[in-house]
């Protein structure tokens, strides 16, 4: 009895100990270090009776997978053997307060050049769900891509139906020459550079192309089970409609955040997008395709060729022929607008859709494709693109450096927030050029203060969908139409409750978008059109948050293996 009581005494000290051990443990479990090594390297690859040097990280395409748990500490040392200067960005992680890691070129950071390395240090912190890295400098990133999985902390289920198993599926597009001979030859005429010659699904076109028996990608399933599908959109200038025959998919969750499951037979997916869908292996054990092609509701010409995989059911002989899916017609504008409609965060206790419901900074920033004189060029001119006429020129060095060093000279901050002249933007076609003026003008927002930005496409020589990807946050999609954006009227009709939270919003073909997001990030983010060819032309700008008061909420120090320009 005495052994007893004593024990009874001890027993809470033991227990704390061993809880406080435990704890430990767990923090130690939870925050783990994730190590990767990225070699930037050019690699002989074989695609549709064509073999060519192609830039890759470590001699693979699409590149490798990013394993990560949300918590964590992630290094990536890149070392760049390849004969471009390189840096990489890991799209959609929020970077909190540390650019440094960010990746766009000469935005964050100087390139890594050919010959040295630097390692992207960061942490994985709110976020858990299928993200994306790849290059971002020139047009590097048509070959040197992967996905990034970030999965939930340890013991937190998914809010949905725990999946048997799961497959990453990357979109891409290919060019049988050099991507970068290609871009350079279009510069020179003043003309989008040739077309992609097809599309890819894990970098294989799939067999409606010639040559393609090695180069088709097959998901094996197994009866009555369900699969977890990561999807990305790596194409660098095609807005995809994807879908599996016989199969519907159920999205649950868009650029790594989980969204209220719905369920459809294809699915659209903008440059820069990623989307989670749940697939269960409930037809007759068969072969089925898989098939992506181009979104374009505009006479704008796109690489139009479907790629496709097999979705095989184990046990099946690859004789079988699989059937097509039925995709959406290239110019469904109904199925697109209906499609983005249905996104809406999940907006639950656990995963709240915090939506800013005040606006303390509005901003509306007009898209502009235009033409500016060139001499050499064939048509005498040079295609060109604008933010509230603005087309920007990329600095000489890092902008990031330049603020957190206040290096003036470099950028300013006078980006306006609205654009020059009203005028009506979606209507006739406007051939005329509008006034464009060339800078490095970025936006300065105030730390911790919400905006509000509405973009608005304009038919200034041709209407178009724009992806538009802001860096180092996520933002809320509240509104979006199509024609002009109405200031009276169209605020009203916001989705403040659970509009979805994502990091790349396609504003639609000649209509707007509006998003908000609160600006706790302190540094300079990149925000640009996903269209490869747009970004090219000027199709960019970037915001300055200024640093907050707290200790934790200035930009870090810089690294110091940071590349210098
Ligand atoms: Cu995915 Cu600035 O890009």
């Amino acid at each position: 009895m005495s052994t007893n009581r004593a024990s009874g005494f001890k027993k809470p000290i033991s227990f704390l100990y061993i809880s406080v051990f435990v704890l430990l443990l767990s923090v130690q479990i939870e925050a783990a270090t994730k190590k990767y090594q990225f070699i930037v390297e050019v690699k002989n690859v074989s695609r549709l009776c064509h073999a060519k040097p192609i830039v890759t990280v470590n001699g693979r395409f699409p590149g490798p997978t990013v394993y990560a748990r949300e918590g964590d500490r992630v290094l990536i040392n890149v070392t760049n053997h390849a004969q471009y200067n390189i840096s990489i960005h890991w799209h959609g992680l929020k970077q909190y307060a540390n650019g440094w890691a960010d990746g766009p070129a000469y935005i964050t950071q100087c390139p890594i050049k050919t010959g040295s390395n630097y390692v992207y240090d960061f942490n994985v912190t709110g976020q858990r769900g299928t993200l994306w890295w790849h290059a971002h400098i020139l047009w590097l990133r048509a070959t040197v891509y992967g996905a990034i999985v970030i999965l939930p902390k340890q013991a937190t289920p998914f809010p949905f139906p725990r999946p048997d198993g799961e497959h990453i599926i990357v979109f891409g597009e290919w060019w049988h020459a050099d991507v970068e001979e290609v871009v350079k030859q279009g510069n020179a005429l003043g003309l989008p550079p040739n077309m992609s010659d097809a599309h890819t699904i894990n970098g294989k076109p799939g067999p409606l192309f010639p040559c393609s028996e090695k180069h088709t990608f097959v998901m094996e399933v197994e009866q009555g089970k369900r699969y977890l599908l990561r999807i990305v959109n790596a194409a660098l200038n095609d807005e995809l409609f994807f879908a599996i025959a016989g199969h519907n998919m159920t999205v649950v969750e868009i650029d790594a955040v989980y969204t209220k499951p719905f369920t459809t037979n294809a699915l659209l997916i903008a440059p820069g997008q990623t989307t989670n869908v749940i697939v269960s292996a409930n037809r007759t054990p068969g072969r089925y395709f898989m098939a992506v092609r181009p979104f374009q509701d505009v006479p704008i010409p796109v690489d139009n060729k479907t790629a496709t995989a097999i979705l095989q059911y184990k046990n099946i002989p690859t004789t079988v022929v699989p059937l097509l899916p039925r995709l959406p017609s290239p110019n469904d504008t109904e199925f697109a607008l209906s499609y983005n409609e249905k996104l809406r965060s999940l907006n639950t206790p656990n995963f709240p859709a915090n939506v800013p419901v005040k606006v303390d900074r509005s901003l509306f920033f007009t898209v502009g494709l235009g033409k500016s004189a060139c001499a050499t060029c064939v048509n005498g001119t040079r295609l060109s693109a604008s933010l509230n006429n603005i087309t920007f020129v990329m600095p000489e060095t890092g902008l990031l450096q330049a603020h957190y060093f206040n290096k003036k000279g470099v950028f300013t901050v006078d980006f306006p927030d609205k654009p020059p002249t009203f005028f009506n933007y979606t209507g006739a076609p406007l051939t005329a050029n509008l006034f464009t003026s060339k800078g490095t003008r970025l936006s300065k927002i105030t730390f911790n203060s919400t905006v509000e930005l509405v973009i608005q496409d304009t038919n200034l020589l041709s209407v178009e969908s724009h992806p538009f990807h802001l860096h180092g946050f996520n933002f809320f999609v509240v509104g979006t139409g199509v024609g002009n954006f109405n200031p009276a009227t169209d605020p009203a009709k916001y989705n403040l409750v659970d509009p979805p939270e994502r990091n790349t919003v396609g504003v639609p073909t000649g209509g707007w978008a509006a998003i908000r997001f609160r600006a706790d990030n302190p540094g300079v983010w990149f925000f640009h059109c996903h269209l490869e060819l747009h970004t090219g032309w000027g199709l960019k700008t970037a915001f300055v948050v200024e640093d907050g008061p707290g200790k934790d909420q200035a930009v870090r120090p810089p690294p110091k293996d940071l590349p210098a320009c």
